[in-house]
């Protein structure tokens, strides 16, 4: 797959980190066909060839399986069986295998405990039984997360009382298969995104900080402005789950921090990672060149940061009243506006993102919050 002249890489899914993925990929001169049913797909606005079809049509996946040299993700949520479909035919990368454990957070989270990965506590609840005596074993106040398919706090319940949860349980009974975490009192979210290779060679980039707004995250400042100790430790663990993974390409784990630095793995994403975007604009390698590279078995690239960073997510709200205005944005030289070209602006819906370069990581993040005001985001 050296010769990249006329090598086509396949994509399950075609949202915007696929369309990021399809930008590098064509920039690196691979075509990229992409699977999505969404005929408004971002992805596929970048993409070779457009495969409009639902993630299981089994034409869809033997055109993928004969046109494809490779295949990848870009959403964790891609059906067991389509990915293992494709694997008989070409390298699957992640492997099917690692993405069925980060797309059920009861595996999710069971893993890391088994693996002896630092979790907060949390227990089980597949059906109603098992979970009225989760109710027992965890402390309260509670977060009632959905096994499967939540993304940006969606299928999530917070809950201050056992009672309170069973009135959730009452009114949404789709929530069960679930996992119930006691509520960590958080000083910090971080995230520690990594690429690694075939040969088991790992790049890191450097710790990123997030803040979250109503579960979604709203702003990413890199490096984050933690201890050396506390960055290495996260790293480390980050890492150490790659490996027993035996994972292959752009692997996100998200944590948290609480106290004197006590580390929690919270979950991981198989792909790059929404707080991995500044990467595009910060670092040596982006995080979707990366995927590539992991992709095609090329050597991996310098995930150095060049300055320090911060992005911010635009979502839908920030449409109500028509298109933002972009020129506070293109008036600091500094910034790069991201779009993703999704034609309906929902409230929550990840339209697109900015980052903002600076000489430390807290002018990025100044800079980052004066742009936002400007453009009449709330703080
Ligand atoms: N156990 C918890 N304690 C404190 N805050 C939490 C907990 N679980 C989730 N949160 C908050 O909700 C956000 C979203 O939860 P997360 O598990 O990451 O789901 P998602 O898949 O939606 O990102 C987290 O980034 C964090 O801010
Ligand atoms: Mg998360």
């Amino acid at each position: 797959m050296s010769d990249m002249q006329h090598t086509t890489l396949g994509l399950l899914g075609g949202g915007q980190l696929g369309r990021m993925f399809t930008s590098a990929a064509r920039t690196m001169g691979y075509d990229v066909v992409v699977l999505d049913p969404d005929p408004t797909s971002p992805a596929a606005h970048f993409a070779t060839r457009h495969l409009c079809a639902p993630f299981d049509d089994p034409a869809a996946l033997e055109t993928m399986a004969q046109s494809c040299a490779a295949v990848t993700t870009e959403f964790e949520n891609a059906p067991a069986a389509s990915l293992e479909f494709l694997a008989r035919r070409c390298p699957v990368r992640p492997a099917p295998s690692a993405v069925a454990i980060a797309q059920n957070r009861i595996q999710e989270k069971t893993f890391f405990r088994d693996q002896g990965f630092p979790v907060g506590p949390f227990a089980v609840a597949r059906d109603p039984a098992e979970f009225r005596l989760a109710l027992a074993d965890v402390k309260f106040p509670a977060i009632i997360k959905t096994a499967r398919f939540g993304y940006d706090g969606k299928g999530q319940y917070r809950v201050q009382t056992p009672q309170e949860a069973l009135a959730v349980l009452a009114d949404h009974p789709q929530v069960l298969p679930a996992v119930i975490e006691t509520l960590v009192p958080l000083r910090l979210e971080i995230s520690v995104l990594l690429a690694r290779g075939a040969d088991g060679q790992v790049a890191l980039w450097p710790i990123a900080e997030n803040r979250h707004r109503d579960g979604i995250l709203d702003l990413t400042i890199a490096p984050a402005r933690i201890r050396e100790e506390l960055a290495a430790r996260a790293g480390k663990i980050a890492t150490e789950i790659a490996e027993r993974l035996d994972y292959v390409g752009v692997l996100a784990v998200e944590f948290f921090v609480t106290g004197i630095d006590t580390l929690f793995v919270n979950e991981m994403a198989p792909r790059p990672h929404n707080s991995g975007h500044y990467t595009l604009d910060a670092c040596v390698t982006s995080q979707f060149e990366q995927q590539v590279r992991t992709l095609c078995g090329l050597p991996l690239g310098n995930p150095e940061l060049l300055r320090p960073a911060a992005m911010v997510n635009l979502l839908g709200d920030l449409w109500a009243n028509g298109t933002p205005p972009w020129e506070a944005i293109f008036q600091e030289p500094d910034a790069k506006l991201h779009l993703y070209g999704k034609q309906a602006p929902r409230p929550g819906r990840k339209m697109g993102h900015f980052t903002v370069l600076g000489n430390s990581a807290s002018e990025a993040l100044e800079k980052a919050l004066r742009l936002r005001a400007a453009l009449g985001m709330p703080d």
